[in-house]
């Protein structure tokens, strides 16, 4: 079993910020799975690769450089060396994300690139199919689900912090569609691995989840020492 932890569940669900704050208390590095789709999503943006173009999206997933880099400012994502950090967050980028995650060829590269990273030592990672498909040897695996109106109000809110404009309405419908289409996809599609412990964060702040979760975490050690 690998001393890692997986922290998967729809988008909105906090994964991020609580796998940031967990990895920062327990001094493990933070894999953002979602960040290499972004950044191969941006690139196909860019480069204005159709995306329904499953051979031209391989073929770009393979030779573009995806780089994640922590640094005392927080994690930074490159891209054939460009910074890449705040560019991938757009709603735009969200979408075009999700489209190419479906296909099989793109997702296998990114797996590669996924598991290289956490090769290095211990490590949260977060995302759709962490505790199923990539690490299924994780120690710890938690499903992070809240629900939809609260995460809409989450993800409306990080928008209009970050200087945008956009309804809730909208928000609410594109998180819908990203949920739908991540959930129903043939590879690797969102769900909680059969091991994983499910936790719904609709109530809870993000402090009060990264505590469940490090109480959590004790348990199932204690457990599996007990075995
Ligand atoms: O932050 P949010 O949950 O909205 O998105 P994200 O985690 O950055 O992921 C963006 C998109 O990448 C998702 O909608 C998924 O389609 C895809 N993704 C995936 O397929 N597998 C992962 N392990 C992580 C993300």
């Amino acid at each position: 079993m690998r001393n890692m932890i997986t922290i998967d569940g729809p988008a909105a669900s906090g994964k991020s910020t609580v796998g940031k704050e967990l990895a920062r208390r327990l001094g493990w590095r933070y894999l953002d799975s979602g960040a290499f789709y972004r950044a191969l999503a941006w690139k196909a943006l860019r480069e204005e690769v159709p995306l329904n173009k499953p051979e031209a999206l391989s073929e770009l997933a393979k030779k573009t450089r995806i780089n994640l880099s922590s640094s005392t400012e927080g994690l930074r994502i490159f891209v054939d060396g460009h910074d890449v950090t705040q560019a991938i967050r757009e709603e735009c980028v969200s979408e075009a994300a999700s489209i190419l995650a479906a296909l099989p060829e793109v997702r296998r590269v990114m797996l590669g690139l996924q598991q290289e990273f956490a090769a290095r030592g211990k490590v949260v990672a977060e995302g759709r199919d962490m505790g199923t498909v990539v690490f299924p040897d994780a120690r710890f695996k938690f499903f992070l689900d809240a629900e939809l109106e609260e995460r809409a109000r989450r993800r409306h809110r990080e928008l209009i912090s970050r200087g945008k404009r956009a309804s809730l309405e909208k928000v609410k419908a594109e998180l819908t569609e990203r949920d739908q289409r991540d959930s129903t996809r043939d590879v690797a599609p969102l769900g909680p691995a059969e091991d994983a412990l499910y936790v719904d964060s609709t109530h809870l702040g993000v402090g009060e989840v990264v505590d469940l979760l490090l109480h959590k975490l004790k348990c199932i050690e204690a457990s599996q020492n007990n075995k």
